[in-house]
Order: C-alpha cells, then structure tokens, then sequence
C-alpha cells in the first residue's frame, strides 16, 4: 500500500452526474474533503475536456478520467497519448484483451499519466460471470488476480477491483502497485435498487489494502454531502491507524 497518500488523498469521489453544473456545484463543496474528482463517461461525452479544466480552476484535486478505454492496441495507445496532454492523473483501460492492450501502459508512464486496469466490473457477480458461459468452477476473484498480475507485468500503475479481492492482489503484486476500489458502501449508507454487487465498507478496504477508493451514490445522495465524505475520511484514517 502506499504510504505517502494521507486519509483525504485517498477518497476519490465520483462526479457521476449529468452536466457541468452539477459537476461544479460539487466540486465547490467538497474540493476541501477528497483528494481527487472522478470525471466518468455521463460527464465526458456531454462536456469533453472543458469539464477537467473546470475541474482544475476550482480545485487542488487530482483528476482521474474514469474512461475503460477498450480497444485495439494502437487505438487505445492514442488515446492514452491525447489523454496525457489532459492534465489528469488516472486513467482506466480494459483488461480483458490481455497484454497488447496493457503494455500501452508505458508509453505515458513518463508523461505522468498513471494507467489502471479494469479487472472485473464490481457490478458483476459469481453468478453473472457463469451465466456468459465462463466455467462455474472459475470465480471472479481467480479471474481478478490472473488480470491483476498481467497488467502489473504489462506496466500499468495499478488496478480497479472490489473490495473482497484487494488482500489477494496486494500480496500477489506487491506494496508499489496502486489498488482503487469501488462499491463502497460505508454501513449508514442506503443506494436504493443498487447496481453494485461485490461491495466493501471504506474501513474495511482501506484495512484489507486498498490505496485509494471510490465513492459514488453514498456521498452524492446524501443528505448533506460534505458531512458523509468527512465520516467517510474519519473511517479511513480509523482503519490506518486501528
Ligand atoms: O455510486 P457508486 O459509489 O456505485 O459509484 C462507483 C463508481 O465507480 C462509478 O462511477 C463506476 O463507474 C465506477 N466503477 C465501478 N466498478 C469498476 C470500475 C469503476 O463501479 N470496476
């Protein structure tokens, strides 16, 4: 795990919501409580790359552009270089195609931008997995680590996974290699119809390994926003320091 990111550095708060506007009115309240604004694809494709400068002038935070860019290797490479003159620190890309796709990783490593693999959509389940025909005696987290250690081997700066494969993948690739986890679902926090299948409490991930997580819904609808990413930093440094 590293070690030099404090309790707030590692709370990246998703800006899942449709426009600029709302982007902004969130960025503005919570700027002072997280360490870095996801901008995923709902933002993205309506606002383009104004939304990160946006972002910028109105924060310290860092920015990490949530794109799973899944394409051929030369495809996936040039867009990794457009996104490097981007100003963002993160950016994620499909793990699935093996490692072609992976090693694209480091042609942007020295231009500062930090790539992550997708493993497994935390939305996916054991039993999703096997109803698209994989072999039932092969579960999510066996397919986790095997996609954990070949973009380790292939240059990525780390990976996104779920909370219940972080101890696996920390052990197997070591202390340098960035785990984010999203489908946090802190104990108070209530997401009607949740998409989100294999979720972890903030404490629990940050204890089982994780560098950084990913906080959608629980903070966007509560009631006070600001207040829940603070109990959500609280939790993390309780599980730093148990
Ligand atoms: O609202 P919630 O906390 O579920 O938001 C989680 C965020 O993390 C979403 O923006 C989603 O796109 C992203 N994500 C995910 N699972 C992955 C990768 C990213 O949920 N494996």
């Amino acid at each position: 795990m590293t070690t030099s990111l404090n309790s707030k550095d590692r709370l990246i708060f998703a800006l899942d919501v449709p426009d600029k506007n709302e982007a902004l009115r969130f960025v503005k309240l919570l700027q002072g409580s997280v360490g870095c604004f996801k901008v995923g694809l709902e933002l993205f494709v309506r606002e383009g790359p104004d939304i990160l400068k946006l972002i910028k002038d109105n924060s310290s935070a860092d920015i990490f552009l949530d794109l799973k860019l899944h394409d051929i290797p030369a495809t996936v490479r040039g867009a990794l270089r457009s996104a490097a003159n981007l100003g963002v620190k993160y950016i994620t890309i499909h793990s699935t195609e093996g490692e072609a796709i992976l090693e694209t990783a480091k042609e942007v490593k020295d231009l500062g931008l930090e790539v992550l693999a997708v493993t497994m959509l935390t939305s996916m389940g054991d039993g999703q997995l096997h109803d698209l025909g994989v072999d039932p005696k092969i579960k999510i987290r066996d397919v986790v680590l095997d996609r954990a250690l070949r973009a380790e081997q292939s240059g990525c700066a780390g990976i996104v996974c779920s909370g219940e494969e972080i101890a696996l993948v920390r052990q197997k690739c070591g202390d340098n290699f960035k785990i984010v986890v999203p489908g946090i679902r802190p104990e108070w926090s209530q997401i009607s119809s949740d998409d989100q299948n294999r979720i972890a409490t903030p404490g629990k991930a940050i204890a089982a390994g994780a560098d950084l997580i990913v906080v959608g819904r629980p903070i966007r609808n509560a009631e006070n926003a600001e207040v829940a990413a603070r109990k959500i930093v609280s939790e993390i440094e309780a599980a730093l320091n148990p």
